[in-house]
């Protein structure tokens, strides 16, 4: 998809860095031991480091481009490492496997790119012809703050450092959100300073909905699961509407 192509050229410079979650997903494949299937795995923040200790991983993404990224950084990583990883260019609503997983995950949001519950349910219910019997589905969502939602600017501009020059660099996101339909369109902009001193700007659009706690209970049961547990952080704290994140762990019935 073209949108998610243009977010691979600056999704590493937003978010390489992120490590916060990556433990959680490490001790989720050490519980159920793998094979370790993770949707929409953009770039392979979390995928790497699971491949890394061990794990077999699936990383199945629709953006080719998202995926040519992860190959480089995979082709700099020891055979054994690179003998643990396939990568499938694929919409994670409509896919096909030969084999199970015992963990399946999509981590940070990424679920929220379906935007419809139509497509919401197609991906789970696709996850669980996949999920092994005594399998676990992980699923990542922000937790949906109604006056952050209702109240908050449409404009965020912040000054970062760049991983990759240890200079500043903008980083500007304007967001469309539609209360009506529970989306949110994002324009995410990054201003980069080059060795020559001029500015490039990397931009991409792309669109997010968002799931209330119950709903979310709702999909699952209606896809076939049965949620094991609801954790407000990575730490597994119990989530409640100050959380910030819904981190749904559920198996199949
Ligand atoms: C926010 S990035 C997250 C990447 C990775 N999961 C991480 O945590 O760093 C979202 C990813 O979802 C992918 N994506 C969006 N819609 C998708 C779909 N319908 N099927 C598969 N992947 C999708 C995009 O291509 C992108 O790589």
């Amino acid at each position: 998809m073209p949108e998610y192509d243009a977010y691979s050229v600056c999704y590493d410079l937003l978010w390489a860095n992120k490590q916060d979650d990556v433990p959680f997903y490490l001790a989720m494949a050490k519980e159920t031991r793998g094979p370790v299937l993770e949707l929409a795995c953009g770039t392979g923040r979390v995928l790497l480091p699971l491949a890394r200790a061990e794990f077999e991983v699936t990383g199945l993404d629709v953006s080719q481009a998202m995926l040519d990224k992860l190959q480089a950084k995979l082709d700099q990583e020891p055979r054994e490492v690179q003998g643990r990883v396939a990568l499938k260019c694929a919409d994670m609503r409509d896919y096909r496997f030969s084999q199970k997983f015992k963990l399946v995950f999509c981590a940070f949001n990424s679920f929220l790119h379906l935007m419809t519950t139509d497509d919401q349910l197609a991906c789970l219910r696709s996850v669980r012809e996949y999920l092994a019997d005594d399998g676990r589905l992980v699923l990542n969502v922000f937790a949906p703050d109604h006056n952050r939602l209702t109240g908050r600017a449409d404009t965020e501009v912040a000054v970062e450092r760049d991983p990759e020059t240890g200079r500043d660099m903008v980083v500007t996101d304007i967001s469309k959100r539609d209360l009506t339909n529970q989306t949110i369109e994002v324009w995410e902009g990054v201003d980069r300073i080059g060795d020559d001193g001029t500015v490039k700007r990397y931009s991409a659009t792309f669109t997010l909905s968002w799931i209330h706690n119950r709903e979310m209970h709702l999909l699952l049961r209606l896809a076939g699961f049965e949620v094991v547990a609801v954790y407000g952080g990575y730490d597994k704290r119990p989530y409640d509407y100050a959380s910030g994140i819904q981190l749904f762990v559920a198996k199949k019935v």
